[in-house]
């Protein structure tokens, strides 16, 4: 999950990094509020979920309330790389003197985690690193040794940071490996890491990508969910606990086993160009044991997709047998019809695996005029995608 530049800044603070003071508003009136409070001169910034604001003319600097109101209700609304900026942040202007960077990063080709430092910093960085990579320092951080004052001096001073700045430098080097390693992030980065005028070192900008698979062990990132921004499909499907994508296409996928269900996504798609680009509408691994009710959970979150026009279950029994799954299918079916929901989307079933067999008879038993089966995952994939395209209003 990657987070707001306000909300990384609120990590960053409860780690005890400088960052400057601020908050957030959604109507320009709250904007001319905060700047007042502030007092001077402040800093209205675009909160959206990518990079480039500044170049995009999302972050503008206010002499007081006033320009603040005005200049909030021009970058609320904005959209910025397909982001509809929804708030912004509202923080005291800093006077720069120089802009540095620094980032923490996840580096799963080594196995390790990377530290990137530079003396130049600022919105030109991806310039900067494509034309001239030796500006920028990128050293192995070891899970084991972590980041002790020490090495974050040494890499500092390798990144040419001006003395003045290396005691500072050093602990908020320390503190951003404390934020990625105590909230369990995979990116924590700062651009621009600021000396000011003043002499202080202060992140005048965050970035922090936080690991999904730890969040059980956060109950306070919760807040930090985006409910709004969530697609509904992919909320219910969360609440559900399915590990659901939603995609652009008209296939409903349903499979056990992630692996499974890619090669499922890529055979549809490949199917589908025969019937004029008809493709995946999504992802969703029901996993080994899929009950009945996992069944129904999973056909009521595909089937109520509206671009959904046929549906493909392909399931290879494992260690939860065809048959079982079949029953599931067919309990499901039940379920979904004794709550009411009403579906005229074809199903195509491929079973395999252990007890193949005996899964086909209890759908062929069932008679359900929905469900079709099919032999193999390319026949199954075809006939899915033939079926979405002669669903489709003017289609084959
Ligand atoms: N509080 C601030 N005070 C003064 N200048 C700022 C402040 N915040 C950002 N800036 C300036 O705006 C630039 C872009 O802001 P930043 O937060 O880095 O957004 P982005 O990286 O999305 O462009 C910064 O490099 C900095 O020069
Ligand atoms: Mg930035």
């Amino acid at each position: 999950m990657d987070l707001f530049e306000h909300e990384a800044k609120e990590l960053f603070a409860l780690h005890g990094v400088p960052v400057p003071v601020g908050r957030v508003a959604t109507t320009s009136a709250e904007a001319a509020s905060i700047a007042a409070e502030l007092g001077g001169r402040v800093v209205v910034k675009a909160q959206v979920k990518t990079g480039g604001r500044g170049k995009a003319g999302g972050v503008k600097l206010a002499d007081g309330p006033d320009e603040a109101r005005a200049l909030a209700d021009q970058i609320l609304g904005m959209d910025i790389k397909g982001h509809t900026v929804h708030k912004v942040l509202v923080e005291q202007a800093s006077a720069i003197a120089e802009e540095y960077y620094v980032s923490f990063l996840l580096d799963r080709a080594n196995r390790n985690y990377l530290l990137i430092a530079s003396e130049e910093g600022g919105m030109e960085i991806e310039e900067v690193a494509a034309q001239r990579p030796e500006a920028l320092v990128r050293v192995p951080v070891s899970v084991l040794h972590g980041v002790d004052d020490a090495f974050a001096r040494h890499i500092a001073e390798e990144a040419n940071l001006p003395a003045s700045v290396l005691d500072q430098t050093t602990d908020i080097l320390r503190k951003l490996w404390e934020v990625l390693v105590g909230e369990d992030a995979t990116l924590v980065e700062v651009n621009p890491l600021i000396l000011t005028a003043e002499g202080r070192v202060v992140a005048l900008d965050g970035k922090v990508t936080l690991d999904d698979n730890a969040r059980f062990r956060h109950p306070a990132h919760a807040q930090f969910v985006d409910v709004a921004a969530a697609d509904p499909l992919e909320r219910s499907a969360r609440e559900k606990h399915l590990n659901y994508v939603k995609l652009e296409g008209e296939v409903g996928v349903i499979g056990n086993g992630a692996g499974l269900v890619m090669s499922t996504l890529d055979v549809v798609a490949g199917a589908g160009e025969a019937f004029g680009g008809i493709r995946p509408a999504n992802f969703l691994d029901i996993g080994g044991g899929a009950s009945a009710q996992v069944m129904a959970d999973g056909l009521h979150i595909v089937l109520s997709d509206p671009s959904v026009r046929s549906v493909l279950v392909n399931v290879f029994g494992g260690i939860t047998a065809c048959d079982a799954v079949a029953a599931g299918i067919v309990s499901a079916m039940e379920m979904l019809h004794a709550q009411g929901e009403r579906f005229d989307k074809p199903i195509v079933v491929r079973l395999d695996g252990n007890n193949a067999e005996e899964g086909r008879r209890i759908l062929v038993e069932a008679e359900h005029d929905l469900i079709e089966m099919s032999p193999t995952m390319d026949e199954a994939a075809k006939r899915a995608a033939e079926l979405a395209a002669a669903a489709i209003p003017g289609g084959a």
